[in-house]
Formats: C-alpha cells, sequence, structure tokens
C-alpha cells in the first residue's frame, strides 16, 4: 500500500499559527496507521498568500489541503484516505 504523505508547513505564517505542534503527529498515530503515513515539514506550501484557501496552519494530506489545521482534522484525512484504498 502506498504511504499517504502528510506536508505540515513550517514556514513562518503556519509556524507562528501553530504548526510547531503538528510535526509531533508521529507521536500520537496509532502504529498501524504510523506505518502507513510519511509525515514530514515543508516550506512555505504558498496557501497563506491567498485568504480564499483558509487560515493557517495548512497541511496538505496527499492532494488535500487542509486549513486551520490541527490533529484532529489532519488525522481525520489520514483516516479517510486509507479507508477509501482498502
Ligand atoms: S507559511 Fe504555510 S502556506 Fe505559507
Amino acid at each position: 500500500m502506498k504511504k499517504v504523505t502528510v506536508s505540515i508547513c513550517t514556514g513562518t505564517t503556519c509556524y507562528l499559527m501553530g504548526a510547531a505542534h503538528l510535526l509531533c503527529i508521529d507521536e500520537v498515530l496509532d502504529p498501524y496507521v504510523r506505518d502507513h503515513v510519511e509525515a514530514r515539514g515543508a516550506h512555505c506550501l504558498g496557501l497563506c498568500h491567498n485568504e480564499a484557501n483558509g487560515r493557517a496552519p495548512f497541511v496538505k494530506v496527499n492532494d488535500r489541503v487542509i486549513a486551520d489545521a490541527n490533529l484532529t482534522l489532519v488525522l481525520d484525512a489520514v483516516r479517510e484516505i486509507l479507508e477509501e484504498e482498502n
């Protein structure tokens, strides 16, 4: 199974708006999910330049953009994708 990619924006805006605590996502994933996820920090995703994209912090889960991201929203998106692929 292909891994789900979680790109956590660590650009200045997202970092200041709370992206830093999202970088610990590996610690809250259950072992099964952790094996199927590759989480990494990313430079500015370019989403903070357009208000239409919503509020920082931004996370991309595969191609899905999550605005105003928090761990719950990111984990929900990861689980949805894993369920779709099973
Ligand atoms: S700083 Fe995160 S999208 Fe620009």
